[in-house]
């Protein structure tokens, strides 16, 4: 069975992409995969500099890094922020990325070998694409595989019906495509 953990890049009460980071965790289920739901405010995360890094890795970044170690593919759901993403889950990244233990500088033992895959919310037209081009980039760099399918919310104020659906078919459909393809390609990879 794939394991996928779904990682929301917002904490805001009623987030836009925790809502689809929501719809996400059902699709990737109904496709069979372990899912865990990462929320980044149960994370006690300082903001990373290679001074603190120096006198010591937190704790927090060290379980949160295993998580990621322990799975065979990361879906990111992340609103955009200044064009970019955001600085939570920039930092979680960063922290996940570092060498702890052992290791060396470049191991990146919570990326390498995992499958990626993205998806925006966004209160804006362009749903966010931007921000996921740079998450896109950053994903790369760590040396995950980035799925091409990727889901764009725009407009996410008006999105989401009561119930929690997105009321347009596309979108909707696109959280199946997506978390299919996800799921397909980690256990290929597994
Ligand atoms: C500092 C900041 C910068 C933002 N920049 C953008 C942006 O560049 N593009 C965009 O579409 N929305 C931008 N937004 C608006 C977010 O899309 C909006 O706050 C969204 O609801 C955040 O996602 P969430 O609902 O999951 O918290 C920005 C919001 C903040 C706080």
């Amino acid at each position: 069975m794939a394991k996928i953990a779904v990682i929301v890049g917002s904490v805001r009460e009623c987030s836009y992409n925790r809502a689809l980071g929501r719809l996400a965790i059902g699709a990737l289920e109904s496709h069979g995969a372990s899912v865990t739901d990462v929320d980044l405010g149960d994370y006690d995360l300082p903001l990373y500099s290679a001074k603190l890094e120096a006198e010591t890795f937190p704790e927090e970044a060290r379980r949160l890094k295993a998580l990621f170690m322990a799975q065979d593919g990361l879906l990111f759901v992340s609103p955009e922020y200044n064009g970019s993403v955001s600085p939570l889950l920039k930092n979680a990244i960063d922290w996940a990325s570092r060498p702890s233990g052992d290791e060396s500088a470049v191991a990146l033992s919570a990326y390498r070998g995992k499958v990626t895959a993205l998806m925006a919310a966004s209160v804006s037209p362009f749903g966010g694409l931007r921000g996921l081009m740079h998450l896109r980039q950053i994903l790369s760099t760590v040396q995950t595989l980035v799925i091409p399918d990727q889901l764009l919310v725009p407009n996410a104020h008006m999105a989401f019906d009561e119930g929690g659906n997105l009321k347009d078919a596309l979108p909707a459909s696109l959280v199946d495509v997506v978390a299919a393809r996800l799921v397909t390609v980690a256990r290929s990879l597994a």
